[in-house]
């Protein structure tokens, strides 16, 4: 975890996008611990998730969580958030204004977490991590040194979890990034010569 483990990375308020603030029924922070060795960022919170205030509790978050048990993680193991907190209508793709007002929010997230690597699930959040476009197909399972908001961040791209309820030949696709970045994780001793995947 970075060193100010008593900053607040809950957003409380925020009224910087008129339009999903409309739409919103609450700002959907992220979840997970806060000294997570992995951090999953995807889009934007979705109907289900709007509801319940969770990142990932509707479809696609079933796979991922299936993704995980697959190899011995849970939610509670992983940090889990959105680029954007608050829900677009008609589930539509979050606008560059809304990525740009919700990104600070991130960075201080990611900057309390100091995950080993950021998992970005999905073409917008490797787009908004990356600063470029991404192919995220072709690039699924690739690592790649980023700058977010200044600090140096590991980001892993790989495919949402609900391109595979589209298309199943993508959960090999999906599988084989997550085994990436357990490996990735458990590679990383933290210094102390001690694997932190036993933390798992
Ligand atoms: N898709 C996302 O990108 N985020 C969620 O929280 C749910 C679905």
């Amino acid at each position: 975890m970075g060193d100010d483990a008593d900053v607040d990375i809950d957003v409380h308020d925020c009224t910087r996008c008129p339009v999903l603030c409309d739409n919103r029924s609450r700002i959907v922070n992220g979840v997970g611990p806060v000294d997570a060795d992995l951090c999953f960022v995807g889009e934007a919170p979705g109907e289900r998730e709007d509801e319940q205030g969770e990142p990932f509790v509707g479809r696609s978050g079933e796979v991922l969580d299936d993704a995980l048990r697959d190899r011995g993680l849970s939610r509670r193991d992983v940090r889990i958030v959105n680029c954007v907190r608050c829900r677009p209508p008609d589930n539509r793709d979050p606008t560059t204004a809304e990525l740009e007002n919700c990104r600070g929010y991130l960075a201080t997230e990611l900057d309390a977490v100091d995950p080993t690597v950021v998992v970005a699930l999905g073409k917008v959040p490797a787009e908004h991590l990356l600063g470029r476009s991404v192919a995220v197909t072709k690039e699924a399972g690739t690592l790649h040194d980023a700058r977010v908001a200044g600090a140096a961040r590991r980001v892993l791209v790989c495919v949402h979890p609900a391109a595979t309820l589209y298309d199943p030949s993508q959960r090999e696709t999906l599988g084989t990034a997550l085994d990436e970045a357990v490996a990735l994780v458990g590679d990383d001793d933290g210094g102390d010569g001690q694997s932190r995947l036993g933390e798992f």
